[in-house]
C-alpha cells in the first residue's frame, strides 16, 4: 500500500507521461477515501426504487431465511459443515474480493457474492463477465450503497447468512465516495447481514489505520469501532478485522519502466519506509481462515506476507538483480511532497472542489514516509518483528512474473484522478 512509487520522475516529459502520472498518484494513493461527514448507522437515506437482480451460478442447498434456520445459524455456525455455512461477500469483484470468493468456494462454503450489474474498474464487466469471474458463488446483483435495496435483494434471494465478509473499498478514491463505500456501504452489509442472521463479520481494513492522519483512515476506523461496538451490544456476534500491509499491485508499477531502462524512483534514501507485501491469494486465504478460526474471534489482525520487511531501496535492488542490470536509482527529496501539499492546501481554500486533490497529496506523503508495519506501542516505532507473516508468495516471484507477463490483473483502479 505504501511504497507505491511507480512514478518515474524522469519520464514526466515522455509521451507516456499521462499514464505514468496516473500511476504515480494512484500508486501513492492506492486507496483514497475521506472527509468528515456525520454518519449514523441506521439513518441512511433509503431508496428502494432501483432494480435488483440475482443470478445463481451454482445451485447450492441454501435455506430460506425462516426464523428457525436463522436461530440455528446464530447458535452454531462454527460447528457446521462448510457446505452448510452461508457467507455473504460484499466487494466480491475487487482485487482482493475476487480471490476471497474463490478461496471460500474452494473451501466448500456457500458463497453469496454481492455485485453490481456493471462491476470492476470503471464498470467494465457485464453481468455475464461477473458471473464468470465469480464461478462457484451465488451472485446477487444489487446495490450495497442503498440499504433497502440490498435488504430486498437478499430477502428475494431467500437465504440466511452466517458470516459477512466485506472487501468493499472506494474505486474512485474521491472524498465522498470513500465515506459512501468504506463506511456507509460497509455498514449496510453489516446491517443487512445481521438481519439475515449473521453472527460473524470479517472486515478487510488496512494496517495504516493504526496511525490515522488521513480522512480515509478515519472512515475505516469509524466502521471498525462501530463493528466492535456490535459485539458489546450482542454477545453472540463476533468480528475479525484484517489489516494487511501492502498489496503486490501497489508495488509493481515500476517493474516495466525499469525493464525499459528507466531509473527506479524512490523518496529520500529509499529507506524512509518498509512493508511486508502480501499477495491476493495469500491474503484471501488468511481472510478465509477468519471465518472459522477461533483464534481470530474479536481480533484486530495486522498481516503481511512472507519474508523480511522490504524498503523501496531493497525492492529496487531486487528488481535490478532480476533484470541483471546495474542499479540505477533516482532519489527524490521528500520535501517535494511537502511543497506540493502546501500548494494544494492553499488552492483548496480558493477552489473547494480541489479537496480530493489536496487529500491525495497528503496520502502520497503518508505512503512515502510511513511504513506499512505494526507500530510498536512501547517504542512508537514501526516494527517488522511485530508484523505477522502469512503465506508463501514473495514479491520477488511477483516481480519475475510481471517482467515476463506484464501487470495484467494488477490494475490499480480509478484512483488515478489527476
Ligand atoms: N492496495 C494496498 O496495498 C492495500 C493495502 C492494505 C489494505 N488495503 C485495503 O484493501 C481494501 C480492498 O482493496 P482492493 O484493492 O481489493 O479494492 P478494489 O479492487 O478497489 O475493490 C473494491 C470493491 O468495492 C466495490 N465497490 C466500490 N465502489 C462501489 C459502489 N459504489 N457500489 C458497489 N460496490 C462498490 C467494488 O465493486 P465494483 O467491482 O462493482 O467496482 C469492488 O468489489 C481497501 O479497503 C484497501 O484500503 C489495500
Amino acid at each position: 500500500m505504501s511504497l507505491c512509487f511507480s512514478c518515474n520522475v524522469s519520464s514526466l516529459n515522455s509521451p507516456k507521461y499521462q499514464s505514468h502520472k496516473a500511476h504515480f498518484y494512484s500508486q501513492f494513493i492506492n486507496q483514497i477515501q475521506v472527509n468528515s461527514l456525520s454518519h449514523s448507522l441506521p439513518s441512511f437515506p433509503l431508496n428502494s426504487s432501483l432494480p435488483f437482480k440475482f443470478s445463481v451460478k451454482r445451485i447450492n442447498p441454501i435455506r430460506s431465511s425462516t426464523a428457525t434456520s436463522v436461530e440455528a445459524t446464530q447458535s452454531s455456525f462454527r460447528n457446521k459443515n462448510p457446505k452448510d455455512i452461508n457467507i455473504l461477500v460484499a466487494g466480491s469483484t475487487g482485487y482482493i474480493g475476487k480471490f476471497v470468493v474463490k478461496e471460500l468456494v474452494n473451501r466448500g462454503f456457500n458463497v453469496i457474492a454481492v455485485a453490481r450489474e456493471k462491476s470492476g474498474i470503471r464498470g467494465k464487466n457485464s453481468e455475464e463477465e461477473t458471473l464468470n469471474q465469480l464461478q462457484g458463488a451465488n451472485v446477487c446483483f444489487s446495490d450495497v450503497t442503498k440499504l433497502e435495496t440490498l435488504e430486498k435483494s437478499l430477502n428475494d434471494f431467500g437465504v440466511s447468512v452466517d458470516v459477512v465478509v466485506s472487501c468493499l473499498a472506494s474505486r474512485t478514491g474521491g472524498v465522498k465516495d470513500s465515506w459512501k463505500i468504506d463506511y456507509e456501504a460497509t455498514k449496510n452489509s453489516l446491517v443487512a447481514g445481521k438481519k439475515l442472521g449473521a453472527k460473524h463479520f470479517v472486515l478487510l481494513s488496512a494496517i495504516c489505520v493504526q496511525k490515522p492522519l488521513l480522512e480515509f483512515q478515519r472512515a475505516k476506523l469509524k466502521f471498525e469501532s462501530e463493528l466492535m461496538r456490535e459485539t458489546e451490544m450482542d454477545s453472540g456476534f463476533t468480528y475479525s478485522i484484517v489489516r494487511p500491509t501492502a498489496f503486490f499491485k501497489s508495488l509493481g508499477g515500476q517493474v516495466e519502466l525499469v525493464k525499459d531502462g528507466k531509473p527506479y524512483v524512490m523518496f529520500g534514501d529509499g529507506n524512509l519506509c518498509a512493508c511486508k507485501p502480501i499477495s491476493e491469494e495469500d491474503l484471501a486465504s488468511f481472510i478465509a481462515d477468519c471465518v472459522l478460526g477461533e483464534d481470530k474471534i474479536n481480533q484486530i489482525l495486522p498481516i503481511g506476507g512472507p519474508g523480511k520487511a522490504l524498503t523501496p531501496l531493497e525492492q529496487g535492488e531486487m528488481l535490478f538483480r532480476l533484470l541483471g542490470k546495474e542499479p540505477n536509482f533516482l532519489k527524490v527529496p521528500i520535501g517535494i511532497m511537502d511543497f506540493a501539499i502546501g500548494v494544494l492546501d492553499f488552492l483548496v481554500k480558493i477552489f473547494p472542489s480541489m479537496e480530493d486533490a489536496a487529500e491525495f497529496g497528503k496520502i502520497g506523503r503518508y505512503y512515502a514516509a510511513e511504513s506499512m508495519l505494526v507500530l510498536d506501542p512501547e517504542t512508537g516505532e514501526y516494527s517488522a518483528e511485530r508484523t505477522p507473516s502469512y503465506g508463501e508468495d514473495t514479491l520477488e516471484v511477483f516481480f519475475e512474473k510481471v517482467l515476463r507477463e506484464g501487470m495484467a490483473g494488477q490494475e490499480l483502479g480509478e484512483q488515478a484522478i489527476f
